[in-house]
Formats: C-alpha cells, structure tokens, sequence
C-alpha cells in the first residue's frame, strides 16, 4: 500500500521503516530538510537498534523515501499517517500546534478519499479537531473530498522500537468508519502473526487507550518505588518483596524494577498530559498526581544517599557516573534521571566522571564542556581515583563488575546502585560499602 508519514522522530521513522519493511511503499516527510537529506543518505538520527539496518535497506530497495514536500507526500499516500511531537506546553498539556499544522496541510492539498492516522499520543478528542481542521480547509477552497480520521496509537519501547513495531502484541484502531477500519485491517494484516492483533474501537477510547497504558505501567513503577522507600525505613530488601509479588500473575515481574525514577519522553509527559486532561474536565486525578509526585521525589533518591554518606559535604569530591541515558539501549536523555543526579552534584561542588556507551554526545549537547563534567572512555575510566560509584543505568556491560578490581580503582571504597543490580553481600565481601534502593536500612 502507498504509506504517507509526517515526522521522522522516533515513532514516525519507526513505523515508516517498518510498513517498508512489511513490502509497503512509504514517504516520510519532515520539515528539517538537513535531517531529510542525512535520512537519505542512510544516516539515522537517533539510536536504536535494528533500525539504520531497515531504514537503509528499504531505502536502497525504493520502499522508503523521505521529503521535506508536504504536497508531493500528501499525493502519494492512501493513508496518511501524523506522527509529529506533541510536547508538553507550559501547563504540562500536550502542545498540538504540529499535529494540526499537519492537519491543515492535508485539507490545503487532498483531493482523493484518504485515511488521516493519529500515531502521535494526543490527547482525548484530538482525532476529532483533526477532522475539524482539515475540513476545514477542505471548505475554504470549496473541495469536497471524503476522508477519515483514525486513532492508532503507538506503543513501542525506546530500544526495542523496530521489535515492538513488527510484532505488536495489540494494534489499537480507533474508528467508527467501516470504510476507514477495512483500509487500516489490509495495512496491518501481515503484523498479525499467529492471531488477530487488531482491536477496534471508537476514537476516543483509542485515545485513552494509550494514555491508560503508559500511566498504568509509571503507577508500577512510582508503587514500587514507594515500597523501595518503606522497605529501606523498615530494614526489609525490596528485591526480595519484588520477587514475592511478581509471582502472583496478577501482578506480574514487568514493569517492577525500583530504581532512580522513571523518565523518557513518554511517561513524564502522558501522566501529566492526563492529569491535565482529567482537571480540564473538572476532575482531579489524585492517582495520577501521587505517581507524578512519588516519581519527581525519587529522582533525588541517589543524589541523597550519596549526601547522606558524606555527611553532607561534596565539595571537592569526585562521583563517578556510570549510565546517563535514561535506559539502556538509547542514546535518549529526556527526563532522564541522571540529570537531576549529576545537577545536584555539581551544585554542591562535586566533580563528575562518567561513562554512557551512548550518550555521551547527548551528554556533551546539553551540559556542553565544563569543568566539572569528564566524558570518559570507558567504565573503569570513569572509576578511575573517585570517591563513589553510582550506577543510573543498568547497561548490560556495567552487570557484573570485578568488584575487588573496582575497589582498587576507586579511591572511595562506595557503591551507589541505583537499579539493584548488584548482589549487595558481592559488593561488601570485596570491601565496599552498598547503597541499593529499597535494601534494608541505608536510612
Ligand atoms: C514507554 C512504554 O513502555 C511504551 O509501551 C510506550 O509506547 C512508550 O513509552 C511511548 O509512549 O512512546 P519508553 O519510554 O521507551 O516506553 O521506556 P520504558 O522501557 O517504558 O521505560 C520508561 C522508564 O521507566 C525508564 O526510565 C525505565 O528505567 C523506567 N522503569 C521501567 C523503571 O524504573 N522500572 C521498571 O520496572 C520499568
């Protein structure tokens, strides 16, 4: 089928190369002509595996093409797919201002029935101000064409992105056109495998789909990290209670990791986005505030343990950092939980040598060269002559370190393991103190 894509950020040349992948012919437009061009020439902008591979081929094989023409893109397209960022606004709404910009785009240019695909995540009643807004249009030059809005919210994991998108475990189509739901059942059709992945519903509800999702697995992890903190006042280990609750199958072992907060660019920004959506609609989501508020306090979680261990002077120390990205497998560092962690220590005068296998370059644009940040080559680099060690992300490479080897390293005998991923008695057998979250009393 013939695909059209606005936005080449994650999800959009996610679900681009993809459906090129799947033997579709797609068009992926963005309005950064030097990231259009980069595109072409097979340079991918972000990280994530599997993906320059596909991008490359499909575009090698004249599948996948990319344009920063909005008229050409909308003429090639049966469906038109709208996967351009929805930041928050001021308020912590999300900003719709591209996603109509799209909208409005499309109604100046179509002239044959088409279907209108929402990936973005926006929020509830959005797929219908898209309809508004191209109809809009559509009046203004006295075009009569047929189109449909759809709701197909995205789901896939920064990492995991081209897996997740190739073997979706739900496809959520959100429309009350028959017409529109047949064209989007022939595009998925080769994703479902061994069973109908497919669920149909309104609008609406598609919306809040994604939003009940992403806020249902922040509550997981905002829940665990609340047991983390009573675990440590009570002298219990939470990574014992974590195995004792994940065996219920009610409950399940996803999504139950204490650590050092959630971030990302999605469930800082869609519990917000729903926390404002429900107060706009007069009811406050008290849940939703809780896990916000739980999640905002566990961010400075490492950075007081670490306080707490020198007795409140930093000045003059050095902290090593290992993992700055906001999860391993991503050069991505929005809400990342480093960043709060490596502000606070510079504020109170410390030094910071870190390692990310990724994000350094990222590292490098947001804090620019300083004096108190080195980039270092490798872990045990970074290690090297500091007074602790914090891990913020559980990279595969940092796993299981020669802890007796690290001892050496460091010139402060300290650990401070913000994901649990070391067996504490390991780490003091080789002559280090522990912190973990939630592992007995390090209050
Ligand atoms: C998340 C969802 O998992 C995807 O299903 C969704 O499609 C995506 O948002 C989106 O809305 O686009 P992502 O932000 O890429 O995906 O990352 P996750 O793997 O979900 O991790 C989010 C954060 O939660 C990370 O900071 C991670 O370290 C943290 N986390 C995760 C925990 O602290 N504990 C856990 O048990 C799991």
């Amino acid at each position: 089928m013939k695909v059209t894509i606005f936005g080449t950020g994650y999800v959009g040349l996610v679900t681009g190369a993809c459906l090129a992948e799947m033997g579709n012919h797609v068009v992926c437009v963005d309005i950064d002509e030097a990231k259009v061009e980069r595109l072409k020439q097979g340079v991918i902008p972000i990280f994530e595996p599997g993906l320059d591979a596909i991008v490359r081929r499909n575009h090698a094989e004249g599948r996948l093409d990319f344009t920063t023409d909005a008229a050409t893109a909308i003429a090639h397209g049966e469906l038109i797919f709208i996967a351009v960022g929805t930041p928050p606004d001021e308020d912590g709404s999300a900003d719709l201002s591209y996603v109509l910009a799209v909208a409005r785009s499309v109604g100046q240019h179509l002239d044959r029935y088409v279907v209108v695909v929402n990936k973005s995540t926006v929020p509830v009643g959005t797929a219908d101000r898209v309809r508004e807004t191209v109809a809009a249009e559509l009046a203004a030059r006295k075009a009569s064409v047929e189109f449909d809005v759809v709701s197909n919210p995205e789901f896939l994991k920064e990492g995991a992105a081209v897996e997740d998108c190739l073997r979706p475990d739900r496809i959520i189509v959100g429309s009350s056109s028959p017409r529109a739901v047949a064209v989007l059942r022939r595009l998925y059709a080769p994703f479902n495998r061994n069973h109908e992945r497919l669920v149909v519903m309104d609008e609406r509800s598609a919306e809040l789909t994604k939003y009940a999702a992403n806020a249902m697995l922040a509550t997981k992890i905002s829940f665990m990290n609340e047991i983390a903190n009573i675990a440590e006042r009570v002298g219990a280990d939470v990574e014992l209670v974590r195995r004792g609750i994940g065996a219920d199958p009610r409950i399940g072992y996803h999504f139950i990791y204490p650590g050092a907060g959630y971030g990302g660019s999605c469930f800082p920004k869609d519990v917000q986005a729903l926390e404002r959506t429900a107060s706009s609609h007069g009811y406050q989501a008290q849940l939703l505030d809780a896990v916000e508020a739980v999640n905002r306090r566990q961010k400075g979680k490492l950075f007081e343990l670490i306080s707490r261990h020198f007795g409140g002077e930093l000045r003059g120390k050095t902290i090593a950092v290992w993992g700055l990205a906001f999860k391993p497998n991503t050069d991505d560092m929005r809400e990342a939980p480093s960043r709060p962690l490596l502000e606070a220590l510079w504020q109170a005068g410390a030094r910071v040598r870190a390692f990310d296998p990724e994000a350094q370059a990222e590292t490098r644009r947001l804090y620019g060269e300083r004096d108190d940040l080195l980039l270092c080559e490798d872990a045990t680099t970074a290690a090297q002559g500091a007074d602790a060690l914090v891990v913020v992300t559980e990279w595969k490479a940092f796993r299981s370190p020669d802890f007796v080897r690290l001892r050496d390293t460091l010139a402060g005998a300290v650990i401070f393991d913000g994901r649990n991923l070391y067996d504490p008695a390991a780490v003091e057998e080789a002559g280090l103190a522990y912190y973990g979250i939630g592992r007995g009393r390090s209050l």
